[in-house]
């Protein structure tokens, strides 16, 4: 193997487009494809930044042209020599029109062969990819995310400087924080028996630190949440998150969609129009049935429900009778498109949000098809004039308790719109959705849970039916969502003890639980609180969406898979004997083994 010997790197490859042809080069890096022919050789070399050619010939040295025969895929070297226009162009690559005529050369590592190529196109399984990370981080298109992230955190950190905030750490081994997942805990060697849990958010310690008299904080904090995963989450998260004191929601929004706009200007060039639209959970529910409404297309719901008493359908006049909802979706020009058997699978989409089926009818010249010939004639009339019905159009119908009805046809407008409508064009479609619910029932445990977390603040006029009409009462609490996503989320917290107790209360929390969970937070504001405010961004789903992924795994270096198991450092592990036996702990289920250790 050769040593590093005399040369330095000059250049990486993307920064080779700034030098000129005739100039001393040094590139190091690896080799990621090699073609001998005869007298000439070439190689790519790949750095972190992208690639270049290598171009060897028999004239220079013997022993060098030796040497690069006998380079492989992966081997790792550092190679100088003169920088010359290209003969056969690749304008694949940024680099294409250049080449490096190699003069000196070092191999620094050799590589066996890689389970798989390293390139962007490689279609093996992601476990395998996975498994072995960090060849899969060679590939460009992954590097090139991480780059991007670091951008994002970089600018990140700018903006939030620029405008007087202070990045403070918090720490990872703490108590239960209430964010509605499961805790990750660690248990204490010197404290037998007892847990700390990690942060699900720096939730709480953030507002301490207003009380603190820091006045802005921020945090690109690692959150830690025991969930089931979607491409969208992962177990282990990174916020950007923020808190600020003496601050509306409009103040939050107004700083935080100026941070989202230079995000995507200084990172992405893409110019963001502020303000940002606002619209309220109530609309976003009842237009798009969702509160991370895609409102980059229509479909947008009509509710029937006030003409639908009579209308001679029975599962619609039951449903009004129940005082539930008869809602709809109606699309021009796609009846041909759905089959029976798509249907069903719609049918299916709606059953998995709770709905007891799906109304479906196709706009036909007799306007007898599916659902509509139970309808009355005067029924129908008044239908087809609301929806500027046309033949060819498709009606797709829920009816049932309103917020069921509205989720699920929520979710199949999505349906709709990706499987009989073309693509979405590139581009972003970013607004705050405001004015949550306070609160969430639980039918099954029969119990109230805040919708956001417990110490978000009610809306002013909402306080007076705090108690007596719970799920009417909408909090000072804001999303931010990016195509239909929801890449941020926050509120103007509860700074009174008095309303935070009546909050606890309302959550069904007895004094004792109130003291044992929350006594720190209650006691630190009888020392004067300021009235403050925050929200997180999800930054791996922003970088998600700014990098146009399908998954976050794809914007994290070493993501962890559906079992929320890290398939290249084998974890979660086993404990042995002895380390079991320091913590107090006993083993008494091995149920996981399967799932980690495949
Ligand atoms: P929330 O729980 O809404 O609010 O989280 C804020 C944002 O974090 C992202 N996020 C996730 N990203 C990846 N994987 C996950 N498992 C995951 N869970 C959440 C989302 C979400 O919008 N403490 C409050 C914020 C506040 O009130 O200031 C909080 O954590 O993009």
């Amino acid at each position: 193997m050769d040593s590093m010997q005399e040369m330095r790197r000059t250049h990486y490859c993307l920064d080779l487009l700034k030098a000129t042809p005739g100039d001393d080069v040094c590139v190091a890096g690896f080799i990621a494809r090699f073609r001998d022919i005869g007298n000439l050789c070439f190689a790519d070399l790949r750095d972190f930044t992208g690639i270049v050619q290598l171009a060897f010939d028999d004239s220079t040295s013997p022993e060098l042209f030796e040497k690069a025969k006998s380079l492989k895929s992966e081997y790792v070297v550092i190679a100088s020599g003169v920088l010359r226009e290209r003969s056969n162009k690749n304008p694949n690559i940024p680099t294409g029109n250049l080449e490096i005529f190699v003069k000196s050369m070092s191999i620094l590592s050799i590589a066996k062969t890689t389970p798989f190529e390293i390139r962007d196109e490689v279609s093996v399984k992601e476990e395998l990819l996975l498994r072995y990370r960090y060849l899969d981080i060679r590939r460009p298109s992954l590097a090139r995310s991480l780059a991007m992230r670091h951008r994002i955190t970089k600018v990140t950190r700018d903006f939030f400087d620029e405008n007087r905030f202070v990045e403070i750490e918090t720490p990872i081994l703490i108590n239960s924080t209430p964010e509605g997942a499961r805790d990750y805990v660690v248990p204490s060697r010197v404290h037998k028996g007892r847990f700390f849990a990690l942060p699900q958010s720096p939730q709480i310690l953030k507002q301490l630190l207003i009380v603190g008299g820091v006045d802005r904080y921020f945090q690109i904090a690692k959150c830690f949440r025991d969930e089931d995963l979607r491409a969208d989450r992962q177990p282990e998260f990174t916020q950007i998150d923020i808190e600020m004191a003496f601050c509306t929601p409009e103040d939050v929004m107004d700083l935080n969609e100026r941070f989202i706009a230079r995000l995507f200007r200084d990172v992405l060039d893409y110019k963001i129009e502020l303000p940002l639209r606002r619209m309220t959970y109530k609309e976003a529910m009842e237009r798009y049935g969702s509160d991370k409404p895609d409102t980059r297309f229509g479909l947008e719901i009509t509710d029937i429900t006030d003409i639908s008493g009579e209308c001679g359908f029975g599962v619609f006049e039951n449903a009004v009778a129940d005082n539930g909802k008869v809602l709809l979706i109606y699309a021009d020009d796609i009846s041909e498109k759905v089959t029976r058997k798509e249907q069903d699978a719609l049918t299916s989409i709606v059953k998995t949000y709770g709905a007891q089926g799906l109304a479906f009818a196709k706009i036909t010249e007799d306007g007898q098809h599916g659902f509509l010939k139970f309808l009355n004639k005067e029924f129908k009339e008044t239908l087809f004039d609301r929806l500027k019905a046309k033949e060819g159009g498709a009606i797709f119908a829920v009816a049932g308790k309103s917020e069921v009805s509205y989720t699920s046809l929520g979710s199949l407008r999505l349906e709709i719109q990706n499987r009989y409508f073309p693509a979405l064009e590139n581009g972003f479609d970013v607004l705050w959705i405001t004015e949550f619910p306070l609160f969430e029932f639980d039918a099954e445990t029969n119990t109230y849970s805040a919708k956001h977390h417990p110490f978000t603040s009610p809306m002013d006029e909402d306080l007076p039916i705090l108690e007596t009409n719970p799920l009417k009462c909408r909090a000072k609490a804001y999303d931010m969502v990016i195509n239909g996503n929801e890449v941020g989320g926050g509120s103007i917290r509860i700074s009174n003890p008095e309303i935070q107790n009546r909050m606890f209360n309302a959550l069904g929390l007895s004094k004792e639980q109130i003291h044992e969970k929350f006594g720190f937070l209650l006691e630190a504001y009888e020392y004067g609180a300021p009235p403050h405010g925050g929200l997180a961004f999800g930054l791996d789903r922003l970088a998600m969406l700014m990098l146009n992924k399908k998954s976050i795994r794809e914007v994290i270096a070493f993501p962890k898979v559906q079992s929320s198991a890290d398939l290249m450092l084998k974890a979660p592990s086993k404990l042995d004997d002895i380390q079991l036996k320091e913590l107090g702990l006993q083993i008494v289920s091995n149920d996981g083994d399967e799932q980690t250790d495949s």
